[in-house]
């Protein structure tokens, strides 16, 4: 696999071809925010937290750190005004959704995000999907799945499949950067007795 040299925050970076940017940062220890990521999964690029700004042929923009792959002589700003800005939106977006969540609450505090700068939609999911994605290509069950399209997506344990599995495997509630994977589960838990 080929070499690339490119740099992060000013720093010179050697990664594989095929490397994502967030790869090479983490690999030299540069850490990038990430919420639908894991190095089990497949990339997906949904959240957008991990946006940073990349320069290749002179020409500046943002990208997602966790899908992108690394380009030679490419220029990755983690932090920015624009990265830092970009980030306060999505958090503010995200909170919206998810106003008690953890991580989201310790990443606002960092970018200076305003919980209640949207209007409250607590469906307490943000649908970063890592449970979905986890359950289908870890597990290779899909007890759990997305449904509806546009504002009504959410997901939703299939009971046919759930009854037989996840009472003893539960692995993806731990990835759940809200609240709503155990809720969601206690419900359905409820309604099957
Ligand atoms: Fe990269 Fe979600 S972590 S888009």
């Amino acid at each position: 696999m080929n070499e690339i040299i490119l740099q992060i925050d000013g720093r010179k970076v050697q990664a594989k071809e095929g490397m994502t940017v967030l790869q090479a940062a983490q690999s030299i220890g540069i850490n990038i925010p990430t919420l639908c990521h894991h190095e089990k999964l497949e990339s997906y690029g949904a959240c957008r937290i991990c946006i940073v700004e990349a320069e290749t042929g002179g020409r500046t923009r943002l990208i997602a750190a966790c899908v992108y792959p690394v380009e030679e002589n490419m220029a990755v700003r983690t932090r920015s005004e624009k990265v830092d800005k970009t980030r306060k939106v999505l958090l503010e977006e995200l909170l919206a959704h998810a106003p008690d969540s953890v991580p989201l609450q310790a990443l606002a505090q960092e970018y200076g995000a305003d919980k209640d700068r949207f209007e409250k939609e607590p469906s307490f999911c943000v649908l970063c999907g890592l449970c979905v994605r986890y359950c289908a290509e870890v597990k290779k069950i899909n007890a759990i799945g997305f449904s509806d399209r546009g504002a009504k997506r959410e997901i939703s344990f299939i009971p046919e499949i759930a009854s037989g599995n996840c009472w003893d495997c539960k692995e993806c509630f731990p990835l759940c950067p809200t609240s709503y994977l155990q809720a969601a589960y206690v419900l359905i838990e409820a309604l099957m007795r």
